[in-house]
C-alpha cells in the first residue's frame, strides 16, 4: 500500500510520539496471570471518586437521551462559586487537556512558537506541534521550571507560554512571586497557560494564588482537574479560568457538547464534597512522607514533589524498574516521554498500596 497520504502531514506532526498513558490493570492481570495488581501509574485518587458524586450516578439514567446542557450551565455556576470568579470567567472541557488544546488551536500556527520546560507535561508540546508550531524547551533549575530565564527565551513569534505548577512528572512548582514577576515580564499579547491540575495537594505558604493574578493580567489562564484530587479521571473534566473575552474566544472553537451529562452532574458535586478532597490531601500528606523516606532510605534519589507523586531514580533504567514491578503486581510509570530514562514516577496510593510497592522494590534491588 503505498504510503503517499502521510507526506501530507501537517507540519510538526512528523516528530511527534503518541501519548502513552499508564498500563491498565486489566492488560497487566492478563500478560502476566497476576491475581492482584495495584495500579500507581496515572496520578489518579487512591481514595476513589468523591462518594458523595457516585451517589448521584443513578439519578442520571433518565435523561441519557438527552444531550447534555451544551453551556455547561450548573457546572459552571458551581465551579464559579469555588473560585470567588464570575460564571463567565469558566470554560469546561473534556479533561483539562482539551483546555490546553484550545488554547493552542486558538493562538498558535505553523508562523509562531510556544515556550514550555523541559521535562514539562507532555501534552504542550502535543498541544503545540499539533497546530504547526514549535516547541521552545528551557533548560530547568533542579528539575524545576525556571521562570526566572523564561522571558529570555521569548521570541517575536512566541504566542504561548505553558507553566505546569506543580509539574508533572517531576512533582517541582512555583511560587507566587515567580509566576507573577514572569507575568510582568510577559507582554500582554502573549497568553500564560498556567496549569494547576494538582492545585489542591500543594500546601506551601508560598504557592501561588492563580486568581489574585488574573484580576492583574488579561493574558492569563489557569486550569484545574477534577481528575485528581476529586477522583473522577475516567469521566474526563477539567476547566479553565481566564477574563470573560478570552473565554469568549475559546468558546467560539469549542466543541458543541464537549462535556458529557454525567461528567458535569458527577463534578458539580464533587467540588462541594469539602470531606472527600480534605481526606484526600490528608492521606496524600502522610503518604508522601511514607513514601519519601521509605525510596529514600533504599538508596534511591527522589525529585521532592509536591503533587500526589514522586519521581525518583537508582541503579536502573526506568523500563527495567517498571517491568520488576509489573511482574510483581505493581503498575508505575516510566517516564523516557520526558527524557528521564533513569527515572520512575510513582503515584502516591493508600498504606496498603505503597506497602506493596515498597516491597516489590525491596525485592528487586
Ligand atoms: C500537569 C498536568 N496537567 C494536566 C493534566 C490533564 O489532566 P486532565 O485532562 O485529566 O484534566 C495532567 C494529567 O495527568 C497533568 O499531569
Amino acid at each position: 500500500m503505498s504510503s503517499d497520504i502521510l507526506k501530507n502531514l501537517n507540519p510538526g506532526i512528523e516528530d511527534l510520539n503518541p501519548y502513552e498513558p499508564g498500563r491498565s490493570i486489566e492488560e497487566v492481570v492478563d500478560e502476566f496471570d497476576l491475581d492482584e495488581v495495584v495500579k500507581l501509574a496515572s496520578n489518579e485518587n487512591p481514595l476513589g471518586a468523591s462518594p458523595k458524586a457516585l451517589s448521584s450516578l443513578t439519578e442520571l439514567k433518565n435523561d441519557l437521551h438527552l444531550y447534555p446542557d451544551g453551556n455547561g450551565t450548573k457546572l459552571k455556576k458551581e465551579i464559579a462559586f469555588h473560585e470567588n470568579v464570575s460564571v463567565d470567567n469558566i470554560i469546561i472541557g473534556n479533561g483539562s487537556n482539551e483546555i490546553l488544546e484550545l488554547a493552542a488551536r486558538t493562538f498558535l500556527n505553523p508562523n509562531t512558537s510556544a515556550i514550555a520546560s523541559k521535562h514539562a507535561f507532555a501534552v504542550y508540546k502535543i498541544v503545540t506541534q499539533s497546530a504547526g508550531a514549535s516547541l521552545i524547551e528551557i533548560p530547568t533549575l533542579n528539575w524545576g521550571h525556571d521562570l526566572d530565564s523564561f522571558a529570555n527565551y521569548l521570541e517575536q513569534n512566541t504566542k504561548v507560554i505553558f507553566i505546569a505548577n506543580p509539574n508533572n512528572p517531576t512533582g517541582t512548582y512555583n511560587s507566587h512571586k515567580e509566576v507573577h514577576t514572569l507575568l510582568k515580564k510577559v507582554p500582554a499579547s502573549v497568553l500564560v497557560v498556567l496549569d494547576c491540575a494538582y492545585f489542591e495537594y500543594v500546601t506551601k505558604a508560598d504557592y501561588v494564588r492563580p486568581i489574585d493574578l488574573l484580576k492583574e493580567f488579561n493574558n492569563l489562564i489557569i486550569t484545574k482537574s477534577f481528575s485528581k484530587i476529586h477522583g473522577l479521571a475516567s469521566i474526563r473534566v477539567g476547566y479553565g479560568i481566564a477574563n470573560p473575552s478570552l473565554i469568549e474566544v475559546l468558546n467560539r472553537i469549542r466543541q458543541p457538547f464537549n462535556v458529557n451529562a454525567i461528567a458535569q452532574a458527577m463534578a458539580s458535586i464533587a467540588i462541594n464534597d469539602k470531606e472527600h478532597i480534605q481526606q484526600s490531601i490528608k492521606l496524600n500528606s502522610e503518604q508522601y512522607e511514607f513514601l519519601f523516606n521509605q525510596l529514600s532510605k533504599l538508596g534511591l534519589e527522589c525529585i521532592p514533589s509536591v503533587g500526589n507523586f514522586i519521581s525518583f531514580k537508582g541503579g536502573f533504567t526506568g523500563q527495567e524498574l517498571f517491568y520488576g514491578l509489573m511482574k510483581k503486581g505493581v503498575i508505575v510509570r516510566p517516564v523516557d516521554l520526558y527524557d528521564m530514562k533513569d527515572f520512575i514516577r510513582v503515584t502516591i496510593g493508600t498504606e496498603s498500596e505503597n506497602l506493596k510497592f515498597i516491597g516489590a522494590i525491596e525485592e528487586l534491588l
